[in-house]
């Protein structure tokens, strides 16, 4: 996690810093901090959010041109301004700002302590300046290839930024598996996690490479490896547009993303799909069709919502295809000794592309044989780099910590993706295929339909409010979207929320149901509909309160809900992409009304860049 920000050059490196940290605030905000050096290095630190930051610190000096700054999610020593980074080396010359977890950090602290190196904080990172500028100390080395010689004995993952207070016409980078951005302008560069704090500065990029490292300054642009091998920058132009990632009218983010959706899923869906003349075509994947279609399995690896995408995939894949699935947390999946091999397809999702555990799942899955593609959001990230091949999903910058748009982003590029292999396979009758590209093509206008519901949401989360759990229940495809409404409520609201399978109920969380209990069923039109009706008969014959998403015109479950939502109607396979849309307003609404952070809710950050 963390946000990284970095500027060097003739503006004033402040201000570029702190709406940059603003900006990737997402990525954690335990606390904030900026080392800028002006003849001097001066340090301004706080815990709490980016904006406490620059209370502390508006009335100080703050003119620079080189300066970094970060925002924190903890891993190493509490929340508090000691732990907020940059970190200082022992002699004050050297002065670090870090993502990610340095694993061999204890060792190394015992062995700079007993050379008298002294501690101000918990962190990894603190050790880490200290090793490099004990190295720098006792060779006859330059700053980046003291940086250099430290990263070949650090283990875990990085992204950092050096500045020396006798180098002010220098700023170092450095990364490895945490990402990073450097931001090329007229004679000054700009660093950050990702692009969005640069897309108003510049829009020719690089993204450095794992076990790079970037002197920046002066003297131009240079990158090495580890190996000291120097590297041509790969320059990139940025597609981004600054409104994408404002709140654009919206209170929060993540209101904004949800009611993106119509846009985004037509962004997936466009160039791609055209059901008038039955054409489908994802460009990124094309070569690997057959392999996918001659697979012994498909595993597919992600986490969280990502994760969620990935099981209505299995039921997508495995209907449409006849290939079977696995659905794999990426975390399990790693640390276990999978068995995997050549005829083995991996299918990553992560809207990030940056999830620790999903890249490191991906590299056992490629050192066994397997073909790996992705399926990400963000262009350039680290995903999308180490796959053999992919499709982005095209959804625009997702700046609320909870998913939304990605998620009915990944599920329509999987659809396609299953699509394009049975009509290849010809496990699909034209007619189906047909039909169901049309579906997909009404997909938007019928998410703007669930929208249009935004203010009777509201006034049913108003009277739940208050609770302190709910169940989630669903069957067939609509399991997994029963999985993703928990854990929307769970992770903004904090109420204690869980997703299961309808059926499953009765083994169990059945137990749970009184009178205070909500139960939400996402009860569409479809195979098991039957079933559902029984379950949440089931509920109310022990006074649950439900609350049933149910397809338009339904006169069955009108019957017995306390609540309805009626969506339009799908066919299963597409309904996750519509169903789930209530479901995202109901735990917003819930969350604004119990104050909660929406946008940045407790303990948790966008991108989970470490293990
Ligand atoms: C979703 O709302 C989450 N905050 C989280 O579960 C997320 O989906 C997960 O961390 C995976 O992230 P990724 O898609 O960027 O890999
Ligand atoms: N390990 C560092 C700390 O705890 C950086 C954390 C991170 O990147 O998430 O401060």
């Amino acid at each position: 996690m963390c946000g990284i920000v970095g500027y060097i050059g003739n503006r004033e490196a402040y201000p570029i810093i702190i709406k940059g940290l603003q900006r990737l605030e997402y990525r954690g905000y335990d606390s904030a901090g900026v080392a800028l050096l002006n003849g001097e290095m001066n340090v301004y630190k706080k815990q709490g959010k980016v904006a406490d930051l620059h209370n502390f610190a508006k009335n100080e000096n703050l003119k620079a041109h080189v300066g970094i700054g970060h925002t924190r999610w903890a891993t190493h020593g509490a929340p508090s301004d000691e732990n907020a980074h940059p970190h200082m080396s022992n002699n004050g010359r050297l002065v670090m700002i870090h993502n990610g977890i340095i694993e061999n950090y204890a060792a190394l602290k015992t062995d700079l302590k007993k050379k008298g190196y002294t501690f101000q904080s918990e962190t990894d990172t603190e050790v880490f300046i200290n090793f490099i500028e004990d190295i720098y100390q006792n060779t006859k080395v330059d700053l980046p290839e003291a940086v250099r010689l430290a990263l070949t004995k650090v283990v875990g993952a990085y992204a950092i930024a050096i500045i020396d207070v006798n180098q002010p016409g220098q700023l170092i980078a450095a990364r490895k598996g945490s990402p990073l951005v450097i931001g090329i302008g007229k004679g000054e560069y700009f660093l950050a996690s990702d692009a969005t704090p640069i897309v108003e500065y510049t829009s020719e990029v690089v993204y450095l490479d794992d076990e790079e490292i970037a002197v920046m300054g002066k003297d131009g642009l240079s990158i090495k490896n580890l190996e000291e091998v120097t590297t041509k920058p790969y320059i990139q132009t940025l597609d981004m547009e600054l409104e994408a990632i404002e709140k654009g009218g919206y209170d929060h983010f993540m209101l904004k993303e949800i009611f993106e959706q119509p846009k985004s899923i037509g962004d997936c869906l466009r160039g791609r799909l055209n059901a008038a003349e039955g054409r489908l075509h994802l460009g990124g994947i094309s070569d690997y069709v057959n392999k996918v279609m001659h697979a012994d399995r498909i595993l597919i690896i992600a986490c969280g919502t990502s994760w969620h995408a990935g099981l209505v995939a299995e039921y997508i894949f495995e209907d449409f295809c006849r290939i079977p699935v696995e659905v794999e947390y990426a975390s399990e999946f790693r640390y276990r000794n999978p068995i995997v091999g050549e005829k083995d397809v991996v299918i990553a999702i992560s809207q990030s592309g940056e999830t620790a555990d999903t890249l490191a799942a991906i590299e056992l899955a490629k050192s066994k044989g397997a073909t790996i593609l992705g399926v990400c959001n963000v262009v350039g990230s680290s995903i999308p780099r180490t796959t053999h091949a992919g499709s982005y999903t095209h959804a625009g910058p997702e700046i609320g910590v909870a998913s939304t748009k990605a998620f009915t982003a990944q599920i329509s590029v999987l659809t396609m993706m299953a699509l394009m292999i049975a009509q290849k396979k010809g496990t699909m009758a034209e007619s189906a295929f047909r039909k169901i590209l049309f579906e997909l093509e009404a997909v938007p206008d019928k998410v703007a339909k669930c929208l249009d519901l935004n203010a009777q949401i509201e006034i049913i989360a108003e009277q739940f409010k208050d609770a302190t759990n709910f169940l989630y229940l669903g069957r067939g495809f609509n399991f997994p979207v029963a999985l993703e409404g928990a854990l929307k409520l769970k992770e903004i609201s904090y109420i204690h929320a869980e997703g299961y399978p309808a059926a499953e109920m009765k083994h169990g969380p059945i137990a749970l149901i009184d009178e205070n209990m909500p139960v939400v069923f996402i009860a569409t039109r479809d195979s098991s509909y039957e079933k559902i009706v029984s379950n949440i008969q089931e509920v109310k014959a022990r006074k649950g309160k439900v609350i049933a998403i149910v397809t338009e015109g339904d006169k069955h479950i009108v019957e017995m809900a306390d609540h309805i939502i009626e969506v339009p109607h799908a066919s299963e396979a597409i309904m996750p992409l519509i169903s789930v849309v209530p479901l995202q307003l109901l735990s917003y609404h819930i969350a604004v009304m119990r104050d909660c952070n929406v946008d940045q809710p407790r303990n948790l950050a966008k991108s989970v860049t470490v293990e």
